[in-house]
């Protein structure tokens, strides 16, 4: 069982002695989430915050759309220093775990506990949840914060790369029977954000490929090879799109054009 420090959010504490007010994140503060993650992402490396959505010119107004529907899919949570906003956590709940999307905090409220109070306050709601383990994603160059997680008890539990590259299919045209489906939903999510899922029938198989901006299509692969025929589907629909893929191998077998921008770790604590 891991001790964790007794919660205490009072109402309007002052944020000098360590105390904070947990909230709901306000609309007000939601275009905070794009701008306090370039702002800690783009110094420790700068081709990251780009393969984000949060990068994307409409993001906030789709996180607004988000949290405006009956159920939303993520829960969004922020710290107050009276009327400042001092740190922000979004996450997920299922059957599993408490998942962290995101969480910063911002730089001017820094090494004053309210990282700490902000973990305190994710990890006891996924034990008042019933949830047994918070999880996490963390890259491996942001590594003071990655010992922050060690120290605190959170375990390694596996490595993903991100990769970029042009898309390999340009030589094997032509393309495999591809349909798109929900096109126009898609398109319409596109121009409103500026990402969004695409969702394919590439010789019988469902597939859904998120675009990023005008520039990626990005592929989730795991341990799988890139399969030639979504790359065909893909390089028909789209040519001048480059392939961003989340892998768990550090390069793509057969792909070396493809460079390694990033790594993360997923991160487990056990609650139970
Ligand atoms: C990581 C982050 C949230 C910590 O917030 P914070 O309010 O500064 O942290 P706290 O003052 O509550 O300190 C929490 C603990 O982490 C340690 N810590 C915090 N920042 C650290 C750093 N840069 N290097 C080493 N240790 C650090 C503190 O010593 C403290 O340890 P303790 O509990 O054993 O005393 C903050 O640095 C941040 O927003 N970073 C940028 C965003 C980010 O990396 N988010 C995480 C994505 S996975």
């Amino acid at each position: 069982m891991i001790s964790r420090s007794k919660l205490s959010f009072p109402s309007g504490a002052g944020h000098q002695n360590g105390d904070w007010q947990l909230l709901p994140l306000k609309t007000r503060d939601f275009q905070i989430i794009s701008v306090w993650t370039r702002e800690w992402m783009d110094p420790l490396n700068p081709h990251v915050y780009e393969l984000t959505k949060f990068s994307c010119p409409g993001y906030t107004d789709y996180i607004k759309m988000q949290q405006s529907s009956l159920v939303p899919e993520t829960i969004l949570l922020a710290l107050y220093a009276g009327n400042d906003i001092a740190a922000f956590a979004e996450y997920s709940l299922d059957e599993e775990k408490l998942f962290v999307n995101n969480f910063a905090v911002d730089a001017r409220f820094r090494n004053r506990g309210a990282g700490r109070a902000m973990l305190d306050a994710l990890e006891h709601i996924a034990q008042d949840q019933g949830r047994p383990a918070v999880e996490l994603d963390c890259f491996v160059w942001n590594d003071a914060v990655l010992h922050m997680y060690l120290k605190r008890g959170y375990l390694v539990t596996s490595t993903s790369y991100w990769l970029t590259g042009p898309n390999p299919a340009a030589a094997f045209l032509p393309s495999e029977a591809c349909a798109v489906y929900e096109s126009a939903s898609s398109e319409d999510c596109h121009n409103r954000y500026g990402f969004s899922t695409l969702r394919l029938k590439v010789n019988g198989a469902d597939q859904a490929v998120f675009r990023l901006h005008e520039r990626y299509f990005r592929i989730v692969s795991g341990d799988n090879p890139l399969s030639p025929g979504l790359l065909r589907a893909l390089y028909s629909i789209d040519p001048g799109r480059e392939l961003f893929v989340i892998s768990k191998q550090p390069e793509l077998a057969g792909n070396p054009s493809f460079q390694l921008v990033s790594a993360s770790v997923r991160m487990r604590l056990s609650l139970s």
